[in-house]
């Protein structure tokens, strides 16, 4: 089974009630788990970089570049979760998180209890932002699609929080890379079962607000008004960078796709559902 249901959305439970994120999240992963009890199967979960905490993440020393932040040497050197590629599995689980990533760790603990208990064998994968063809873009979910509609549709662009300056930074995660690392971990089960792996695009793939609104501007020809929206959203991060070493070593993944792939495959398939999209997008 590949349990990839979830309320994926960091603002779920913030109009003060919990229950829909919770029985989606949790209720739904221990569901799953039953069935797979029940028969014998094996689970690969997509899990969230969402299960570090964003205080302890806005708590790194963070250097702030201009249009980007990053990393400070000095948050590499004191701690032990923080590599020159990213966040690492070692980063504590202590503190806040969110209701969703409160739900996805809640599901981690629940899966790895079933492991020991009942020899389940299952891969959990903190995934950090995933782009491509095929997703909802939305304000709380979805950021590369939905920067590639606001190009498709000519709208005016918001820098949220932060100053409105555009500086935070994510890596992001082609679909396809994701769907050939839930292939090799399939194959390759009964080696990796029981690994916890951070799963993201990587340094390489890690951008801005700004530098992405560059980088969109160059690719598709156009250039789009900018506004600026300086008060940060509750649970947002400054910057969130994958380190996939983990992942390399023990399943022999790394991501294939660049930026300019991911961007030119999701405009290519929005372009060909243009229509169904200005629905959903409002565009
Ligand atoms: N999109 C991201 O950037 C991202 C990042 C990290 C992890 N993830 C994880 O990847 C998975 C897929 O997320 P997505 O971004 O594609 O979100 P999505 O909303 O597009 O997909 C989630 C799907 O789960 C289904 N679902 C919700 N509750 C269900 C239930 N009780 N029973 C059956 N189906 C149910 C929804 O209908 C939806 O089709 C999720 O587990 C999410 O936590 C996503």
């Amino acid at each position: 089974m590949i349990e990839c249901s979830a309320e994926p959305s960091v603002m779920a439970g913030m109009n003060g009630n919990p229950s829909y994120v919770i029985n989606s999240n949790l209720v739904g992963t221990l569901n799953c788990l039953e069935a797979v009890r029940k028969n014998k199967a094996t689970l690969i979960f997509l899990s969230t970089s969402r299960v570090y905490s964003y205080d302890e993440l806005n708590k790194l020393d963070i250097i702030n570049m201009g249009i980007r932040y990053d990393y400070c040497y000095t948050s590499v050197v004191a701690n032990k979760g923080i590599s020159f590629n990213g966040v690492t599995e070692q980063f504590t689980l202590a503190g806040p998180k969110t209701m969703y990533g409160a739900t996805k760790y809640a599901s981690e603990i629940m899966i790895n209890e079933y492991a020991a208990m009942y020899g389940i064998k299952s891969v959990i994968n903190r995934c950090g932002i995933i782009a491509g063809p095929g997703q909802f873009g939305k304000t709380d979910q979805g950021l590369l699609a939905l920067w590639v509609f606001h190009y498709l549709f000519d709208k005016e662009l918001t820098f949220i929080g932060f100053d409105g300056k555009g500086s935070q930074v994510r890596d992001f995660l082609d679909v396809k890379d994701l769907y050939r690392l839930i292939e090799i971990e399939i194959t390759k089960i009964n080696e990796l079962k029981g690994n916890t792996f951070n799963v993201g695009g990587g340094r390489i793939n890690s951008m801005s607000l700004h530098e992405l609104t560059m980088k969109c501007n160059s690719i598709f020809n156009k250039k789009l008004k900018v506004n600026h929206s300086i008060e940060t959203r509750p649970g947002d991060i400054k910057v969130y960078i994958t380190d996939n070493e983990n992942v390399y070593k023990i399943a022999g993944w790394k991501p294939r796709s660049d930026m300019t792939d991911i961007l030119t495959d999701t405009m290519q398939w929005a372009k060909i559902n243009k229509e169904k999209i200005r629905v959903l997008f409002n565009g």
